[in-house]
């Protein structure tokens, strides 16, 4: 632990970050650490300490198909660079539902779920730089050092400190950064689905909300309003494109609030759920196609002859549609079914470009997706 404090001290070089990424913006140019230490990487956290004399709810996975609210001792700052978060608002992310099916390795009951929360300061520990208690923040989602190599390059969903785990090394051939509440494989650091939770890296994965935003508001900043956002991103959405979003769920709908922000000229909603198409275009205007009762990659040349230029995956791996990779996923033949990249790479158009920013987590077709 003192390691750790000792390195974070001297590690956060929040005028770099900020100029490189403008993450933190404001507190840039009166802290300068020499380029140096700034290149020390912290030890990985270390396991969460809990005041066992106080009590909190949290919800707690409890095997497939079941969620329990249990009382689990309060968390407490364990390194010297930790904050503990007392949560004002939490949501579910469509990546829980991939937890809750039983889809994720290393998920263990009793683990706490959750990803997206917000709240206000608590305690801090000693090396917090940017925040003290009584502030209201937002928690990203995944768990970033702000030293290693990627989270310097801006890169924080692969830093390199956060998450240990050798089966996700051995299953993707690296780790990708920590995820609160998102099972062993990512980290397994407690969720924020609960009343309070210990955040590691505080001046990294905090951010202040500003008064205007109401926690509602300042929530979908953890996870779905960027996400949506690095859809588009990845995509590379521009004016005049002509876009497709397969899935309306807070993602899809995230990812046309930003296609349409990009200006993008058409947009076609996809999606199997006749409620989600309806909110979807009573929203945000945009056409639909219900994927259920027409083949979007049949149907599409009658849209947009030449086919979209861009089409962004907001499904993922876990939506089987034909009986072939139903059965393949039912024998663990596969864990991921392609059916959605599938038709995204016949309908788009030629030299056109397709995005997944829906999970996809190990194998379709022995091709490691
Ligand atoms: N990359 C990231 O950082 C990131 C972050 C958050 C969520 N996700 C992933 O994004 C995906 C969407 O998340 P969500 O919260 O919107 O989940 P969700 O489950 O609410 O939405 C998925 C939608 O896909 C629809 N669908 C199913 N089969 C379909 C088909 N054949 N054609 C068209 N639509 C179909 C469903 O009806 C549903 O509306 C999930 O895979 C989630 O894990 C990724
Ligand atoms: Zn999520
Ligand atoms: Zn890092």
């Amino acid at each position: 632990m003192e390691t750790i404090g000792t390195n974070t001290e001297t590690t956060f070089d929040k005028s770099k970050k900020s100029e490189t990424y403008g993450k933190h913006s404001k507190e840039s140019s009166s802290e300068t650490h020499s380029t140096e230490t700034f290149h020390v990487q912290p030890p990985l956290p270390s396991k969460v300490r809990r005041d066992e004399s106080r009590s909190m709810m949290a919800c707690q996975y409890g095997g497939k198909k079941t969620i329990k609210v249990a009382h689990v001792g309060i968390p407490m700052v364990t390194d010297p660079t930790d904050a503990v978060i007392r949560v004002t608002a939490t949501t579910i992310c469509g990546s829980d539902l991939h937890l809750y099916h039983g889809e994720i390795p290393q998920t263990n009951v009793g683990d706490i779920l959750g990803h997206e929360s917000v709240g206000v300061v608590d305690d801090v520990g000693p090396n917090v730089k940017h925040f003290k208690k009584g502030d209201r923040v937002i928690i990203t989602a995944c768990i970033a050092c702000g030293a290693c190599e990627y989270c310097r390059r801006g890169e924080w969903s692969c830093c390199d400190t956060t998450n240990a785990s050798k089966l996700q090394e051995f299953l993707h051939g690296h780790q990708s950064a920590a995820l609160f509440g998102y099972s062993h494989t990512l980290g397994g650091y407690d969720g924020t689905q609960a009343e309070y939770v210990r955040v590691p890296f505080a001046d990294v994965n905090l951010f202040k909300i500003p008064d205007k935003l109401s926690d509602g508001q300042a929530l979908t900043a953890c996870d779905i309003a960027s996400t949506g956002f690095h859809g588009c991103e990845l995509a590379e959405v521009k004016e005049g494109d002509k876009v497709v979003v397969f899935g309306c769920g807070p993602v899809g709908l995230m990812t046309i609030m930003w296609a349409k922000y990009r200006k993008a000229a058409r947009i076609i909603a996809i999606d199997v759920d006749g409620n989600r198409l309806e909110f979807a275009h009573q929203r945000f205007g945009v056409e639909t196609l219900n994927a259920q009762e027409e083949d979007p990659v049949k149907k599409m040349p009658s849209l947009i002859p030449a086919g979209p230029d861009k089409v962004i995956d907001c499904v993922g791996f876990r939506f089987p549609d034909g009986l072939l990779h139903k059965i393949e996923r039912a024998l663990y033949l596969e864990t991921d079914s392609p059916n959605i990249v599938n038709s995204a790479i016949e309908m788009v158009r030629k030299n056109g470009l397709i995005a997944l920013i829906g999970d996809y987590v190990g194998y379709a077709n022995h091709f490691n997706i």
